[in-house]
């Protein structure tokens, strides 16, 4: 198969007062353990910072450290002229097509309405693809003083503080934005039914938005903020949440197969034990993040394709080339033929793995896969993987009820994984056995104007000239003489 490509990670990245452990080197060697032979970072620049400045550091701290493929998004975390005009410049020059606007992150990243109109507009006269964390900023900032006030300060609060309609909300209403401005639209970390139906809803109706599930919500679900270890529960903190509804990872995957939702990535962001301590009295302070890059593959084969949602050729659309066509690197990327870069797997679907954070190759010291509470299920003899979905709500509720501190380290189970990688024509895994070279990866441009993207767009921009009416020059008398006693 085509070599996956993680269209979301934040390799090394400063965030909430520390810095994700896994570096471009231990990433991007996790990322080729499970069948990842390019990733998608994000330039994140702070409010104020030039945003060419920030793409410099990131390839200067990439460059050196990758061991396969990269390209790079850049977020807009602020506007002003020297913005859009950088945004100008990194789109003509240094090969980025694609902008992320955050929705959340009050205070920090996050634009509001006319900003997001303005970026979003910017985007399509570029070109470039309008990336969006849906989530309403305003609500949740709210609901956090709410709950800090009401003594809720462990991890729970941060599920509490961001409920499914809050992300749904965002999601609409980046939707409409972009739809105002006629920009094609991707939400990144897709993680709530609710949220996946609108763009589901949208897509039928003919607006141009993809979305991104990621390896967590089609892999895990929010129950575990309930954990009562809080290591355990903290590990799983993200945004937006995973969603203690249990049907939320099946009903994403149901979409996935469908083409209702479009590629995949993980939102890779892997904090350690004491870097989440940051937030242990006030969940608000909980770097946010998680793991992925390395079980994406396996999770997505496990769920979706031993499940009998997908077949193997929707998982490699799903999971490398639907990303080379949106990004605009197909087929360079995503393809097997020649011409093509090399990025290869051999995947065994018969031999199993069981996720541990003893054995991956990430620098993190937590798994969510490991954290698994179908175990549970599965030893009380209710959980079936076919069960109904009221039978998962029974299974749901029980988990809730029984509260208690279940941190069951019993990894999940995965049938296939990789037993060859070839990246860029190197053989990177070889019968299982890793051997990477650091700083072996390149920086790969992803030019503005994807065929796969744009072809429609300039159509409807062209069907979308504001009518005028002409008509004869009022008359009649004006409002002159009118006067108020
Ligand atoms: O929790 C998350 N998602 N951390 C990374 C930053 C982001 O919003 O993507
Ligand atoms: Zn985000
Ligand atoms: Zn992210």
């Amino acid at each position: 198969m085509s070599g996956g490509i993680d269209t979301h990670t934040h390799l090394q990245m400063p965030f909430m007062g520390a810095c994700s452990v896994d570096d471009f080197y231990q990433g991007t060697k996790a990322a080729l353990a499970g069948g990842t032979t390019m990733i998608m970072d994000f330039v994140i620049p702070e409010k104020g910072e030039s945003l060419l400045e920030a793409y410099k550091k990131w390839r200067s701290w990439a460059d050196e450290k990758v061991c396969c493929d990269y390209a790079l998004h850049v977020a807009v975390t602020w506007l002003g002229p020297s913005v859009m005009e950088e945004m100008g410049e990194l789109s003509a020059n240094e090969g980025v097509n694609s902008y992320k606007m955050f929705m959340a992150y009050k205070g920090a990243l996050q634009l509001d309405d006319t900003e997001l109109y303005h970026a979003f507009q910017k985007c399509r006269d570029l070109g470039a693809i309008a990336m969006v964390h849906a989530e309403n900023g305003d609500i949740i900032a709210e609901n956090q003083k709410k709950l800090l006030a009401g003594g809720i300060t462990g991890p729970e609060g941060h599920l509490l503080s961001r409920p499914e309609e809050v992300e749904a909300e965002a999601v609409n209403r980046a939707i409409t934005i972009a739809n105002q401005v006629n920009c094609p639209l991707y939400i990144v970390h897709v993680m709530s039914k609710s949220a996946a139906d609108i763009i589901v809803q949208k897509r039928n109706d003919g607006y141009l938005v993809f979305g991104e599930p990621i390896a967590a919500s089609l892999g895990t679900d929010g129950t575990h903020y309930f954990n009562k270890c809080w290591r355990h529960a903290a590990g799983h903190v993200l945004s937006p949440p995973l969603r203690p509804d249990p049907s939320t990872p099946g009903h994403l995957m149901d979409l996935l197969a469908a083409d209702g939702l479009q590629v995949t990535g993980t939102d890779n962001c892997t904090f350690n034990s004491n870097q989440k301590a940051l937030g242990k009295d006030d969940f608000t302070k909980i770097p946010n993040g998680v793991n992925g890059i390395e079980d994406r593959m396996a999770v997505i084969w496990e769920k979706g394709v031993v499940t009998g949602k997908m077949d193997p050729c929707r998982f490699v659309a799903v999971t490398s080339t639907n990303a080379a066509k949106i990004f605009n690197i197909f087929p360079q990327k995503g393809r097997i033929a020649v011409g093509s870069d090399a990025d290869v797997i051999v995947w065994n679907p018969n031999v199993t793995r069981t996720i541990s954070a003893q054995t991956h190759h990430q620098a993190v010291d937590f798994n969510i896969f490991e954290a698994n509470f179908f175990f549970f299920s599965c030893v009380m003899g209710i959980y079936r993987p076919n069960a109904t979905s009221a039978r998962r709500q029974v299974i749901f509720w029980l988990f809730k009820l029984s509260n208690q501190c279940i941190v069951l380290m019993q990894g999940m189970e995965c049938h296939g994984m990789p037993m060859y990688v070839i990246a860029r024509g190197r053989i990177v895994v070889d019968e299982g056995e890793l051997r990477v070279c650091q700083g072996s990866g390149q920086y790969v441009p992803t030019p503005p104007m994807a065929p796969y993207v744009y072809m429609t767009m300039r159509e409807r921009e062209r069907q979308r000239v504001p009518p005028k009416v002409e008509r004869e020059a009022y008359e009649g008398p004006t409002g002159d003489g009118i006067h108020m006693s």
